[in-house]
């Protein structure tokens, strides 16, 4: 078996809860990226950006996002909760937040820009796991929260996070779950 379908048939995401930051390589986060960029894209229209969370600011946008925005949304709040946001991102070493930002196309529908984005959040998971990497694409609440989108540059009344990618260092390997059954999901007109 060729080493692209095996690794294909095996890889795993490792949720952000069990990975350790670690370390990501320079030269691999710029494969991820580059890989991130090679994907299907109709028209070519590129409707989609990447913002690489690293170093400080995953704790700058802890204290200036994700701790006061889940004050603001949330009630039944206790120190041991703001402080997991305030650190939410400090979880990986890398995250990549994959903004979908449509074009405007007379031609292309923004249904395929949002699946070009995913193509983008799914390079990235499968070229970051095939470093070895812990990777998970994840959009939790703050995919959904505006003054995330707008911190991250971000037009509200258009564009969407289509989800942060954490990158970071495998504690161990992750057991197998559960994949769908072929006959459930796949049929072969003949
Ligand atoms: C758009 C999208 C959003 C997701 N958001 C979350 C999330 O917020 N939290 C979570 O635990 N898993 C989330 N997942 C699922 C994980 O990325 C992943 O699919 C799961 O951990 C198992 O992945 P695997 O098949 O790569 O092993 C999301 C998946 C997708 C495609």
């Amino acid at each position: 078996m060729n080493e692209i379908i095996s690794f294909l048939k095996k890889r795993r995401s490792v949720t952000a809860k069990k990975m350790l930051p670690g370390k990501v390589l320079d030269s691999d986060l710029k494969d991820i990226l580059e890989c991130a960029l090679r994907v299907p894209d109709h028209g070519a229209l590129a409707p989609w950006r990447l913002i690489v969370i690293q170093k400080d600011m995953r704790k700058t946008i802890g204290e200036e996002i994700l701790e006061p925005e889940f004050k603001k949304n949330n009630t039944d709040l206790n120190e041991e909760k703001l402080l997991f946001e305030r650190n939410r991102f400090m979880r990986a070493d890398k995250i990549i937040a994959v903004i979908y930002t449509p074009a405007d196309s007379q031609k292309i529908p923004n249904w395929e820009m949002m699946l070009s984005t995913g193509a983008v959040c799914q390079n990235i998971t499968i070229a970051a796991q095939s470093l070895n990497y812990a990777v998970q694409w994840v959009t939790e609440w703050y995919s959904y929260n505006n003054k995330m989108l707008e911190y991250l540059g971000g037009d509200v009344s258009k564009d969407k996070i289509a989800g942060f990618i954490y990158i970071g260092e495998k504690k161990e390997d992750p057991l197998e779950r559960i994949r769908p059954k072929f006959e459930k999901v796949i049929k072969f007109l003949n």
